[in-house]
């Protein structure tokens, strides 16, 4: 059959690559960002519970009441502020399918989207998808800040939406209050449309917090801010995650939603409600996961490999210029067959595939998993 392809040059993403990689060669695999533990029992009971129980048909579209309750008390307990869990709080197939659908909802052809790199993956291609033109902001290593003033030049008449990312993947970096002022003073008299991905709002360390694009009223009438249960809750199959927007967007988000997905697993959401109703269970994910990070980062101090700060995500970049010339890409299926110890190179989130001489490892691992990466990473 010939056929016009809607992505061209679309490659297999990176992820894909490096957990069949890590795999063949009998790797453990810090490339991919998922957990090797499982999720708490408590919540695998739940859903078990609910399906048992019989709710096994549809949910309603926009998501089960009891879902969209717990996540208002989520937002109404960590930034006292108040959504209206009816028409600005949407479940969704993991956050993946929220960006997708918030693209799809205001991008139109011939649009632009301001896109910071280096980028998760699937922003670019939802864009190209409706027609619309990404336009890289690059930010470069060791420090990978945005400069606003840089970013705020590349606006124009075209631009109908910038996309952040806040906790950082892969850079592990997050935006502070004053990166956020900053932004919704440059959108104030504008009419471009915002999405947030905040999907490691619960991983953020050293005594700091989350600041989110719902906390200033000028950018959150503008927003599509997504989150993902996947990360939060060590259940990344699952795939599920939910859409906080104001209600006029939430509406014409919904209209596309319907017909994406209609509405998400019956079960699933039922039993995150229920376990949302102890707030301890994401209360206590940032001094779990910095445990985690610390831990990893004292085993790897033994290794060539230079650790970036990691202020949030389950990420930290190291930095291997110190012992290697070579590619990203290239050092990481190196380190891969020789060493045993997948990583991401961070060129694969560049367009241009950027080089830093930095890769990307993941610390949401068992701890013995961590100690042994750290100890073949230590004989490099
Ligand atoms: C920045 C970012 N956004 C979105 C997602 C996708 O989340 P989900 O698995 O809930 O679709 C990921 C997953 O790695 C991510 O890192």
């Amino acid at each position: 059959m010939d056929f016009i392809s809607k992505l061209p040059g679309q490659e297999l993403s990176i992820f894909s690559v490096m957990s069949k990689m890590a795999k063949e060669q009998n790797a453990i695999n810090l490339a991919q960002g998922f957990p090797n533990f499982d999720c708490d029992p408590t919540l695998i009971e739940l859903v078990h519970k609910n399906m048992t129980a019989g709710h096994n048909q549809y949910a309603p579209m926009a998501g089960t009441i009891q879902l969209r309750n717990q996540i208002a008390k989520k937002i109404k307990l960590l930034y006292n502020i108040e959504v209206d869990p009816l028409s600005e709080v949407t479940i969704t197939t993991g956050a993946t399918q929220a960006i997708y659908n918030s693209i799809q909802t205001v991008v139109h052809t011939g649009d632009e989207v301001i896109v910071i790199e280096p980028a998760y993956d699937s922003y670019v291609p939802a864009i190209k998808m409706c027609g619309g033109t990404a336009v890289s902001y690059s930010m470069k290593g060791p420090d990978f800040k945005i400069n606003w003033e840089k970013l705020g030049a590349m606006i124009n008449s075209k631009t109908k939406m910038i996309i952040i990312n806040t906790p950082h993947n892969p850079t592990a970096t997050r935006l502070d209050q004053q990166d956020l002022q900053t932004l919704s003073d440059l959108l104030a008299d504008t009419n471009i449309y915002l999405l947030s991905d905040e999907v490691y709002e619960h991983l953020v360390y050293d005594e700091q917090s989350h600041i989110s694009a719902m906390q200033f009223p000028d950018l959150y009438k503008r927003s599509f801010i997504t989150y993902s249960f996947g990360k939060t809750f060590h259940a990344t199959g699952w795939k599920i995650g939910y859409l906080v927007s104001p209600p006029d967007l939430t509406a014409e988000f919904r209209k596309i939603h319907q017909f994406t997905v209609f509405s998400v697993n019956t079960p699933v959401q039922l039993a995150l409600a229920t376990y949302m109703q102890t707030p301890e269970h994401y209360q206590q994910l940032p001094q779990f996961y910095q445990q985690k990070r610390d831990l990893f980062l004292e085993a790897m101090q033994g290794s060539p490999l230079k650790a970036l700060p990691s202020a949030g995500t389950y990420y930290t970049l190291f930095d291997y210029s110190a012992i290697s010339d070579k590619k990203e890409l290239d050092f990481v299926t190196d380190l891969t067959y020789n060493a045993k110890v997948a990583a991401i190179p961070v060129s694969a989130f560049y367009a241009d595939h950027v080089e830093n001489q930095v890769i990307r490892l993941c610390f949401a691992k068992r701890d013995d998993t961590l100690l042994e990466a750290a100890r073949r990473l230590s004989t490099l």
